[in-house]
């Protein structure tokens, strides 16, 4: 029987995303960098209504790196403006749709108006679960990590937690992520094939897509392909074909 992406079974419960190529789309236009990103706001809202409508649970999108805050000044700026404006425009139509908000990063680098944005933009969606929408925003794999074992450490030295007892789970209880199962399938626009400090732990058995497309001209066919490649994997998670035969799902 040949698999297709509306088959459940087949079908990424979650899907992270980094958002490449934004400036490159606005450079061949001969347009600003900041073209690029306002074009790719428009599509964060395509990804977000086609996760709506495949029913997918979790979609992760990389939107700003622990590194990004590096680019120049003028960018920088420019894409705190939209993430502001994206927020105030954005969020009470998410909320309609019953989507969940979130956002993971080091939250203390961005301004007072962004975080306060991002508090009630959490607040104000948390009990919904049509889809889990997590912006990944000052955020880097290694950076997430680190803030694990900071945790992890003060709860030693407070006692609540034995070293020799801590194990892989109660390690990712402390990650950005932590309630929502790891992401099934990655999506890279832009042409370059790597992971570029995105989730780093939480991708130990994603499966990985990328594309040449640039982020602002993806669409719902491309979308689609990314799923349909999907159902063709065998997700083996360290086992052999024959062991995983019978159920092609996801681990126990
Ligand atoms: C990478 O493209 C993109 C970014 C660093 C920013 C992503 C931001 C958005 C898609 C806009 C809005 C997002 C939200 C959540 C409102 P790039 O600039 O690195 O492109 P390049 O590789 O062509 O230079």
């Amino acid at each position: 029987m040949i698999a297709t992406a509306s088959d459940d079974a087949r079908k990424p419960r979650h899907i992270a995303i980094v958002m490449d190529g934004n400036g490159r789309w606005a450079e061949r236009r001969r347009r600003p960098r900041t073209f690029g990103h306002r074009a790719g706001a428009r599509t964060v809202k395509l990804c977000v209504r086609f996760c709506l409508e495949h029913r997918i649970e979790a979609l992760t999108l990389f939107a700003f790196s622990s590194e990004n805050w590096k680019r120049p000044k003028e960018e920088v700026g420019a894409l705190m403006s939209l993430f502001l404006r994206s927020l105030d425009r954005e969020v009470d139509e998410l909320h309609r749709h019953g989507v969940r908000l979130r956002f993971i990063g080091e939250r203390a680098h961005f301004s007072a108006a962004i975080r306060e944005r991002m508090h009630g933009a959490e607040t104000l969606t948390a009990a919904n679960s049509a889809l889990n929408l997590t912006i990944a925003a000052s955020y880097g794999g290694r950076w997430d990590i680190v803030q694990a074992c900071r945790a992890i450490a003060r709860d030693a030295i407070d006692g609540a937690l034995n070293p020799d007892t801590l194990d892989e789970t109660a390690f990712a209880a402390r990650l950005g992520l932590s309630d929502l199962p790891e992401p099934d399938l990655f999506i890279r626009t832009g042409g370059d094939h790597r992971i570029s400090n995105f989730l780093l732990w939480q991708m130990a058995y994603t499966e990985l897509w990328f594309t040449d497309t640039l982020w602002p001209d993806l669409d719902n066919a491309e979308l689609e392909r990314a799923l349909a490649d999907f159902a063709t994997r065998e997700r083996r998670f360290g086992l052999t074909s024959a062991q995983i035969a019978p159920s092609q799902g996801h681990p126990a």
